[in-house]
This record gives structure tokens, sequence and C-alpha cells, in this order.
């Protein structure tokens, strides 16, 4: 078994679920996942808007998963007091919106929340040399963000085993999310690459059998 496998972690997207009884959705779930990934969506970094503080202060309290926050917004800063005062567990910002990033890290910390930072599939993983051994995350998007349903990007595979050798030597602990079309069939690949949070929407949630469908998605891994 390779070494990250013992300790997978499913970080499930809400934004594939059904809004009208989202908390019933998530409870579905909520045994078989580790995380609760939330995507906010500005219409500006990504052509879509998703949802806002809200709803994960709704969700707060009712479920017992750690709760993984993905911004993809500009000006990511102006927004880290007001997720965490709603419930971040993880805060997590695209390095291509973000100007003074040592800064954004620290300002996650002070609020106590764990800083994590995304990247797009073309950016490279040199912009985070400075910062890595002070990151609990990093996130690669294995689509282009914006939407879910996406087809996973086999040219992403390299970068997750890159980084997972960089971070053996800077950051051992760090989390390896990744982000986009994971499925029985791409979760086993990434995992081998290095990764070791699967960041997991449709594959799970329109499936007949959510609940089911994560526990084949971790065996798969094995
Ligand atoms: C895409 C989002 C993802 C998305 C993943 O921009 O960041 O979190 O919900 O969805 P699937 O698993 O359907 O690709
Ligand atoms: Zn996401």
């Amino acid at each position: 078994m390779m070494e990250q496998e013992s300790k997978i972690k499913i970080s499930l997207s809400i934004l594939a679920a059904d809004f009208s009884c989202l908390l019933a959705e998530v409870r579905k779930v909520e045994g078989e996942a580790e995380l609760l990934h939330f995507d906010i969506m500005d219409g500006h970094f990504v052509p879509n808007i998703s949802f806002g503080a809200g709803v994960i202060k709704e969700l707060k309290g009712k479920v017992n998963l750690l709760f993984d926050v993905h911004l993809m917004v500009d000006h990511p800063e102006e927004l880290v007091d007001v997720f965490s005062q709603a419930g971040a567990d993880f805060l997590v910002a695209h390095l291509e919106t973000v100007n003074h990033l040592d800064r954004l890290v620290t300002r996650m910390k002070e609020k106590g929340v764990k800083a994590g930072v995304a990247m797009n599939p073309t950016t490279p993983l040199c912009f985070l040399d400075c910062i890595l051994p002070r990151l609990e995350m990093v996130l690669l998007m294995t689509v282009n963000p914006g939407f879910g349903g996406q087809d996973f990007l086999y040219n992403v595979l390299p970068k997750i085993a890159e980084l997972r050798k960089v971070a053996k030597k800077v950051n051992p602990e760090l989390d390896i999310a990744v982000d986009g079309g994971i499925t029985e069939k791409t979760a086993p690949e990434v995992v081998r690459a290095g990764a070791n949070v699967l960041i997991v929407g449709n594959s799970v949630f329109a499936s007949p059998d959510p609940a089911r469908t994560i526990r084949r998605l971790k065996r798969s891994c094995q």
C-alpha cells in the first residue's frame, strides 16, 4: 500500500448536492467522509457564482466534518474574517488572485484557520517555494475551476508527484488535495502520485448511493 493510502481523506463538494435539502444530503454521507468542501465563486475569478458564508454558518455545528473553504474569488484577503467567523477550518485561496501571499497566510493563522493555497492546472509549483513550509494544504486543480462535473486533466499528475516529493523534504504533514473529476478511475492515480485529500462532487452526489460510492472510492485507492 502506498504511504498516503492509509490516510486518504474525502472532502465532499456540496456544489453537486441538492440545495433544496442540503443538510439531509450531507447527513447521508457524513459518516464516510472527513471534510466538507465549500466552493465560493465570485463570477470574476471564475465564470460562475455559487454561495456565500451564510451557507457555512447554517451547517456549522450541525455536521461533524471539518469545513474546507475553497475561495475562487478575487481579493480573498478581504474574506478571511467573514469565512473564519462563519466556521471554516481550512481556508484555501487561489495563488493566481493573491498579491501578498505571506501576509494572507499570516492573517489566516491569526484567525485560527488552517492555511491553504489552490493552484490552477497550469500554474507552476515554483511560486510556492518560499511559503510551502507554512501551509497546511495545497489544493491542485485537476480541472479548470468554476464548474463541477468536468473531466479530469491527466497532465496535472506529474505536478502532484513533484509537489509530494518537495513536501516530503520541507513539510511532510502537508495535505495535498486534488479537485475536479475525481472518480473511481482517477482516484487511484492521484493517490499513487501523492495526493491524500480527494475533493469529490458529482461522482458522489450524483450516484444512487452516495455513502457506498465513497466507500468504493476509498477502496479503489488500495
Ligand atoms: C470546481 C470546484 C470543485 C467541484 C468538483 O471548480 O472547485 O470543487 O465541485 O466537482 P466534481 O467532483 O464534480 O468535479
Ligand atoms: Zn473546489
